[in-house]
Parts: structure tokens; C-alpha cells; sequence
């Protein structure tokens, strides 16, 4: 088939996603980019283009898609059923491979979403507590339920502590459960905590939030202030978890939350998530040992799928051999290092940040530390960059490059090249 067959092709699926989609999408991306296979840090779509990756499946493949050792994995499994709802031997290896990696880990609690691990994670930490509030901070993503989905990515600002709900069909009483914080605002948390303490069960948090670093101590001291109050502490590690570092942000900033939540790369694509942390937090998933009171229900269908945990190991095994976090970050170094280069020699303000496993740019003359600095951005920069990028061959989410194991020098270059060539379009 030639060029343009294969083009009508992917026009047609667009179509025909348009009439059974709502929008025509599955929720995540546009639905004009129709993506038929992926190998490595590299992704073609329908019509047979050819992309740099830098989407990752929103972050699931740091080392690359389709990787043999990953998909051999996931093979045997599957010629062997593919889920038993019981225990299986996989499983449990992953579990202890997280309590070996993550140092708040002493327990793992499998689910399938992201968005569940966060939901069970708030639970156990009411459910412990005893206690019905948690403070989360402005703009950090903790999947999509209702205690989630406040002051996400709110188009206004609202006053702080009071969130602003980020969807329509959430429950007007949840509003009073949730405060939010301004990231890498101590100030503004402990009076928070020290007004809530006797209310607050947790404080929620993306170490990194986003593609906003912690301020120095700003852990350190969410860690103090939380210990010291009797609040549980709660990373949120969907993204951080194994990306940053083996043992995640935890281990890459240096500082153990009480429970962490973990997605994405320890599913090694396929759906799998945990909530992991202290023993005694996670003993409520236990009735033997907490009773009827204490009890949190919690059951899944895919919990701890074997094809995913199977999966997720043969990922982890590849993450632990000696080299592959320094050639992540060297990688991700030399990116950054070159957008911001690029941006500066053009006379583009912009602010790279993250870390290199993740970052973007922020179209702003000013360092971000939070939500608000984000807004701060030229968005419609931004947007217009990003479908650049797209026509020049890079596949990238709306606000963030996701980076792989498996881009090669040959990647970094041809992303160079489009960098160039969109600065050269997009600056004044
Ligand atoms: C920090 C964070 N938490 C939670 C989630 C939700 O994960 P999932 O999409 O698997 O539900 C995401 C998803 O991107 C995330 O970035």
C-alpha cells in the first residue's frame, strides 16, 4: 500500500472512532493520530508515519516499546492463561521486588489503574486515621476519582483550601473532604495542618509534581510537618515510581512518605498498579487483623494479573542492571540541555523544567513552582509547538516528554532537528 492509501486508511478509522467515541477518542489523546505499533522509542501511526516517542503510553514503556525481554515475558504467561482472580506466582514476586526496591514498602496491594491506587490509598489513610480530610496540592494529579479530581486543573483560581471540583458529577458534600495547598508552600501547609489537625487524615502529594520539582526541603518538611501532627504522608509515585530512580522519588529525594501509590512502569505495559507502605497502614486491607471496623474493601478482577506482573518483573530486571538509570538520565540531560539551548539562542523565553526522565517547557520568563506558575505559560505556545513537533515527526503529550532506555543518539538528534525547526516557526 503507498503513501497515501495508508492515509486514507487512517482517515477513515478516524471516522468511524468519531461515530462510536464520544469525541471521538478514547479519552487520552486526540483521536486524529491513530498509532498501529510501536518498537523501542519509536511509534509509527496508521498511515505509516513515523515518530520519535516521547508519549511513552503516558509513561508505562521507560524501556521502550515491544522490548523483546518484556514481551517474551508476557508471552509465556499468556499461553498460560491469563487471569486466575487468585494468587499467582508473578505476583507475588513483584510484590517483594517493590518491598526490596521502594523504602516505604513493607506491604503491596495490587490494582489495575493509577487512579484506583490513589483511591485506596486516601481510604487506608481515613480508614487508619480514623479521620476524614486530606489536603492535596493545586494541580496534582491523582487520578480520577471524586477526592481527586479537586483543583486538578482548575480554569480559575479558587481560594486556598477550598477546591475547586475539576469535572461535572462530583458531589457537592466532597468539596468539604479535600484542602488544597499551593505546591512547594510550607507556610501555607502547616497552617493548614495546624487548623485541620484533628480532621486531616493524610496529605496527598506528587513528589514531582508534574514537571515541577520540589523546592530544597519542601519534602523534608511536608515529612515534619506530617509526623509531627500524626497525618499520614502519601506519594503519589504513578510517574516517579522506578522513572526517577530504582526506589523511586523517594529514594531519589531522599524522603519515605507512610504509603506511596505506584502505576505505570510496574505493569511494563500492561494495567497494574499498587498501593504500598507501612504494615500497619496496610493491615487495613486485612480483616483477620484489623476486624470488622477497621476492615477496607478492596477487590479487583485484574488484581496482580499475571500477564502484567510478568510483565512489570521482566521491566524491573531490565532497570536493574548497572548502567540503566545513568544512561536515562544522561539521555534526558542532553535533552533538556539542548531545548533550552535551543529556546535561549532564539530569543524564546521558556523554562525547561522536571527532571530528565521527564520534563517540558514552560513558555514563561519565570522559574515555575507551582500550579499558578504553570498558568503563567503561554499556552497557546505551547500548543502550537507541540503540533509542530508532530508534523516533524515527535509524538509528545500535552505537557510532557516522557523519556525511554531506548532512545538512541539518532532519536535525540531527529528531535533536534524538529525543535529547530518549530522554535524557528513558533519565535517572534
Ligand atoms: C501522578 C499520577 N497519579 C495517578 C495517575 C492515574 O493513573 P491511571 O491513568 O493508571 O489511572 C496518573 C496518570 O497519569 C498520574 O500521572
Amino acid at each position: 500500500m503507498n503513501e497515501t492509501t495508508n492515509r486514507r486508511l487512517e482517515g477513515e478509522l478516524v471516522e468511524r472512532a468519531r461515530r462510536v467515541l464520544p469525541g471521538g477518542s478514547f479519552g487520552n489523546f486526540p483521536g486524529d493520530v491513530v498509532i498501529r505499533e510501536g518498537r523501542g522509542g519509536r511509534v509509527w501511526d496508521e498511515s505509516g508515519k513515523e515518530y520519535v516517542d516521547f508519549l511513552l503510553g503516558s509513561g508505562p514503556m521507560l524501556v521502550g516499546h515491544a522490548h523483546p525481554e518484556v514481551t517474551a515475558a508476557a508471552q509465556a504467561r499468556i499461553s498460560q492463561g491469563t487471569t486466575y482472580f487468585a494468587n499467582n506466582r508473578y505476583g507475588i514476586e513483584l510484590a517483594e521486588a517493590i518491598v526490596d526496591a521502594v523504602p516505604c514498602a513493607e506491604q503491596v496491594r495490587f490494582v489495575s489503574t493509577g487512579s484506583e491506587a490513589d483511591l485506596y490509598a486516601m481510604r487506608a489513610a481515613r480508614a487508619f486515621r480514623k479521620r476524614d480530610k486530606i489536603l492535596k496540592f493545586e494541580g496534582g494529579y491523582h487520578g480520577m476519582s471524586d477526592y481527586s479530581l479537586m483543583s486538578l486543573a482548575p480554569k480559575r483560581s479558587g481560594n486556598f483550601p477550598q477546591p475547586v471540583p475539576d469535572s461535572a458529577g462530583i458531589p457537592r458534600s466532597l468539596r468539604d473532604e479535600i484542602l488544597v495547598a499551593p505546591f512547594n508552600d510550607l507556610e501555607v501547609v502547616e497552617s493548614l495542618v495546624r487548623e485541620h489537625r484533628d480532621e486531616l487524615a493524610g496529605v496527598i502529594v506528587e513528589p514531582l509534581q508534574r514537571i515541577i520539582p520540589p523546592a530544597a526541603g519542601f519534602l523534608e518538611g511536608l515529612r515534619k510537618i506530617t509526623a509531627d501532627n500524626g497525618i499520614l504522608l502519601i506519594f503519589d509515585e504513578v510517574v516517579t515510581g522506578f522513572r526517577l530512580a530504582y526506589g523511586g522519588a523517594q529514594e531519589y529525594y531522599g524522603v519515605v512518605p507512610d504509603l506511596c501509590t505506584l502505576g505505570k512502569v510496574i505493569g511494563g505495559g500492561f494495567p497494574l498498579a499498587a498501593i504500598a507502605g507501612r504494615a500497619d497502614i496496610m493491615a487495613h486491607f486485612d480483616r483477620s487483623t484489623v476486624g470488622d471496623e477497621g476492615f477496607l474493601m478492596q477487590i479487583g478482577t485484574l488484581s496482580g494479573n499475571p500477564v502484567a506482573a510478568a510483565a512489570g518483573l521482566a521491566t524491573l530486571e531490565i532497570l536493574r542492571r548497572p548502567g540503566a538509570y545513568e544512561r536515562l538520565f544522561a539521555t534526558g540531560r542532553e535533552l533538556m540541555g539542548t531545548l533550552a539551548e535551543l529556546l535561549k539562542g532564539n530569543g524564546l523565553a521558556g523554562q525547561v523544567t522536571g527532571e530528565p526522565p521527564l520534563f517540558d517547557v514552560v513558555f514563561s520568563g519565570e522559574p515555575v513552582r507551582d500550579y499558578r506558575g504553570t498558568l503563567r505559560g503561554d499556552a497557546e505556545m505551547l500548543r502550537r509547538f507541540n503540533a509542530l513537533l508532530r508534523d516533524c515527526g515527535v509524538l509528545k503529550g500535552e505537557s510532557k516528554y516522557y523519556v525511554s532506555l531506548a532512545h538512541t543518539p539518532d532519536d535525540v538528534r531527529l528531535t533536534r532537528e524538529a525543535w529547530s525547526s518549530a522554535i524557528s516557526l513558533v519565535a517572534p
